[in-house]
């Protein structure tokens, strides 16, 4: 199994404890840590919906606050069951920006496993707003 592969398997693992009850969309991500670790994250709901966290951001702010550096991190994977390929919304897209890797890749998946795809951050957000 690539890590690419093993990764996706562990976004599968965060996106079964999503917490989605109002919209039933499931989502995980599983993030590669410098040292190799790989950090879950999933949806977190809530019923004032705009308090609602996206797994991409749940799996960036875990790795933060255990210790892993901002920056230090080149892939994560991104599972959605309910939609043949899950793409990141604009507020993760910046998130991810700042967060990741200058060259960090975003490996997405939905039902559709032949739609998978890998985007750079700069596909994912071109011409972004970026002090660094
Ligand atoms: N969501 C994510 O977790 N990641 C995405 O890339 C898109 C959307 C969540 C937010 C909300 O809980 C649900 O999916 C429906 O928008």
């Amino acid at each position: 199994m690539t890590i690419e592969e093993h990764l996706m398997e562990q976004a599968k693992r965060a996106a079964d404890r999503s917490y989605s009850p109002y919209s039933h969309f499931h989502v995980g991500a599983a993030l590669l840590t410098a040292d190799g670790e790989v950090v879950q994250g999933c949806n977190v709901e809530n019923i004032s919906y705009g308090l609602t966290n996206c797994a991409e951001r749940s799996a960036l702010f875990a790795a933060i606050s255990q210790g892993h550096a901002p920056g230090s991190f080149r892939v994560m994977a991104v599972y959605a069951p309910n939609v043949a390929l899950i793409s990141p919304c604009g507020a993760c897209r910046q998130v991810l920006l700042e967060l990741m890797d200058r060259g960090a890749l975003v490996i997405c998946q939905g039902s559709d496993l032949a739609a998978t795809r890998t985007w750079t951050l700069e596909q994912l957000l071109p011409g972004a707003f970026d002090a660094f």
